[in-house]
């Protein structure tokens, strides 16, 4: 497939570029920032929240053959103010959204968050495709309104749309939540190419852990996808050091997102 990876110079950028360069697919990098050196694929320096930039660039791939996805994960990863949320994740997305429309391009891949859910108490047992919206944060009422707008396009347009709801992509778990909500980078890729070939998913939403033992975020919309995770956080819980922290960040989904330290004015900067 010829896809189009956004925030290709980031932490799930770089690992996802390369993965699916490894399974034969035909990547685009587009982010701010230049190519890292040595980058062996075209790459175009773009902000995805500017339409006509992002139209510019889906002319510019128009004349080199069809491009099949768009693999979305440009944007803040952390909490910022209201305004810049809704910019870097909800402008964004309708910005890629409008030009594969225009350009017929029939699939979007998102990197979605926990954190549209992450005030949901984990007494309330798995965590479902089907939770409702209970964003933690302005970071995550942004991811839910991003996914709100992929449904939109998929009813309207057609066009399928993946939201990889993520837990903590890292090398290897940091923290005893982490050990539920890691995704390992063997596995991010795993999780991008199922939702890139699985077969007309419309719109769908998936968690993206790995299998870790520890997991109660269901597995089950992933592996209807395609998705089978092969690693655990388990093989590295004799590395992770408890913390005092710990008790808070289990009682909600979204851990440390969801605790007061993140309670702010939603137009405060
Ligand atoms: N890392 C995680 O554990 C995690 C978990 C859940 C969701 N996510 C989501 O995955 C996506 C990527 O996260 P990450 O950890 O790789 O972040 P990152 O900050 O490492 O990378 C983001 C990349 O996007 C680029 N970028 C940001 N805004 C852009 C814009 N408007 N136009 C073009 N490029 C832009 C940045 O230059 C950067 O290279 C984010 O949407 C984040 O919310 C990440």
């Amino acid at each position: 497939m010829r896809v189009l990876v956004t925030g290709a110079a980031g932490s799930l950028g770089r690992v996802v570029t390369v993965g699916l360069a490894e399974r034969g697919h035909d990547v685009v990098g587009l982010d701010l920032v230049p190519a890292p050196d040595g980058t062996p694929f075209a790459w175009h320096e773009a902000d995805c929240a500017d339409a006509d930039a992002v139209e510019a660039v889906f002319a510019a791939l128009s004349t080199g053959g069809r491009l099949d996805a768009v693999v979305h994960l440009a944007g803040l990863p952390e909490e910022a103010s209201l305004p810049d949320e809704l910019t870097s994740h909800v402008i964004t997305t309708a910005a890629l959204l409008d030009a594969m429309v225009a350009h017929r391009v029939p699939r979007l891949v998102y990197a979605s968050s926990n954190h549209a859910v992450g005030r949901t108490p984990r007494a309330d047992g798995e965590l479902t495709e089907h939770a409702l919206p209970r964003p933690d944060t302005y970071y995550g009422v942004a991811k839910v309104a991003a996914e709100a707008l992929m449904r939109l396009f998929a009813d309207r347009h057609g066009i399928d749309a993946v939201a990889c709801r993520i837990g903590s992509f890292l090398e290897e778990p940091a923290s005893v939540r982490g050990l539920s909500t890691w995704l390992s980078h063997g596995d991010g890729v795993r999780m991008v190419e199922a939702a890139l070939t699985a077969p007309a998913p419309g719109f769908a939403v998936l968690y993206g852990i790995s299998a870790n033992t520890r997991a109660w975020w269901d597995l089950e919309p992933g592996r209807r996808l395609g998705y089978e995770p092969e690693d655990d956080a388990e093989d590295f819980a004799d590395r992770v050091e408890p913390s005092p922290d710990d008790e808070v960040e289990a009682e909600l989904v979204g851990g440390p997102f969801a605790t007061e330290q993140f309670h702010r004015p939603a137009l405060g900067g």
